[in-house]
Formats: structure tokens, C-alpha cells, sequence
């Protein structure tokens, strides 16, 4: 039975500095499942935004968290994740990405390039020392290819200085398998 798979890997990497986080995003609610690891792992008093475009993921999220018992545990947010320092003003100490669209929904309804690029931008000015976050890249449609070339790029070029940028691919699958990225900020 297969129990790695890049999703898991964002939860594993990010998970010691959710552990200690008093701020965290979760970049693309969905069905809640990553906001959901996020309400387990973080403090009790940490603050857990929590962002989608489509109000039927906020729902669903909602749903997810409510009957694990977290839902007083985080702000929704049904707008993008590209506007995401209109509502978020402090540092940001934890986020996860999972990209792409949701599932069993419309595959027209996904994350974008330009979008994902600027969030992650505004992610990343908002990063504290030590901060760190995940993304989910998925290669396997059309735009999730577009998105994953314009994100890698730029990842590649962050300040050594200022960022580590690793990721974790399986490399006996398709080339176009998903792709965990994780960053940390390191100054
Ligand atoms: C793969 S799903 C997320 C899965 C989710 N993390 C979970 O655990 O169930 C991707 C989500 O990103 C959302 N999305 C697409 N564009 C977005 C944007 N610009 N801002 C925020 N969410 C967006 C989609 O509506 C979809 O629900």
C-alpha cells in the first residue's frame, strides 16, 4: 500500500513548524483536509486562515472541520488567495498550497499561474524567520503544467540568503507526477 505521496509530504515537512505556528494559512480550503491538519497540529490559540474561490469548498470545509470539532478554530475566507493581504495583517508563520482544482468538481474552476504566483509572493514577504510553506503542484492537466513552470522559476531564483526552496518528486513515476515544494525563510 502506497502511503507517501506529495500531499503527504507537504503535511510531513510543514508539520513541526505548524506545531509551533501562531499564524497559518491554508492557501486552497477544498474539502478542508489540509485546513484540517493544519487546526490539528497548530496550537489551540494559533490563528488558522483559510481561503477558496468557490463558496461549495468553504462549505465543505467548513463541514470537515466542524465535525472533527475545529470549526471555531478558523477564519474562511471565500475569495482568493492572490488577495490574501487584504485579510491577513500579520506575518504568516505556516501555509500550505494544494493547487490545482477540487476534486469530484469542475475542472474549469482551478488554480492559476498568475494567481498562484502572486499569492505565493505575498506568502512569502509575510514569512517569518523560520517560517515555512507547502505547495502541491499538479502537472497533470493543461494549466497545473503552465502553473507548475511559471511557480518552479521562480522558486528557483528566490535569494539563497533569504529562502531555502526544496521539493519531493517521485522519480519511478510519470515526469508528470506531483510536485511537493516546501520553503522556508531563513533570514
Ligand atoms: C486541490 S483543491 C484543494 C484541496 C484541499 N486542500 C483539501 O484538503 O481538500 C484546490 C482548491 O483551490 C481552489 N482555488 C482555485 N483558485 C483559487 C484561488 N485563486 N484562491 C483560492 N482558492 C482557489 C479551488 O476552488 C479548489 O477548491
Amino acid at each position: 500500500m502506497q502511503t507517501m505521496s506529495a500531499i503527504k509530504a507537504a503535511q510531513l515537512l510543514l508539520k513541526e513548524k505548524v506545531k509551533s505556528a501562531a499564524v497559518l494559512l491554508d492557501g486552497t480550503a477544498g474539502n478542508g483536509g489540509d485546513t484540517l491538519f493544519l487546526a490539528k497540529n497548530a496550537p489551540p490559540d494559533a490563528k488558522i486562515y483559510a481561503f477558496d474561490i468557490q463558496s461549495a469548498a468553504i462549505s465543505q470545509a467548513k463541514e470537515t472541520l466542524a465535525a472533527a470539532g475545529f470549526y471555531d478554530r478558523v477564519e474562511f475566507i471565500l475569495a482568493s488567495h492572490a488577495d490574501l493581504d487584504k485579510y491577513i495583517l500579520e506575518k504568516i508563520d505556516a501555509a500550505i498550497f494544494n493547487l490545482g482544482y477540487l476534486p469530484r468538481s469542475s475542472h474549469a474552476i482551478t488554480t492559476l499561474g498568475k494567481t498562484t504566483l502572486q499569492a505565493v509572493e505575498k506568502v512569502l514577504e509575510k514569512l517569518s524567520v523560520n517560517g515555512a510553506v507547502a505547495i502541491t503542484a499538479y502537472l497533470g492537466h493543461s494549466e497545473g503544467a503552465a502553473e507548475n513552470e511559471k511557480l518552479a522559476a521562480y522558486l528557483k531564483n528566490l535569494s539563497k540568503s533569504e529562502f531555502v526552496a526544496a521539493q519531493y518528486k517521485m522519480i519511478n513515476h510519470a515526469d508528470n507526477a506531483p510536485i511537493c515544494y516546501v520553503i522556508e525563510r531563513v533570514k
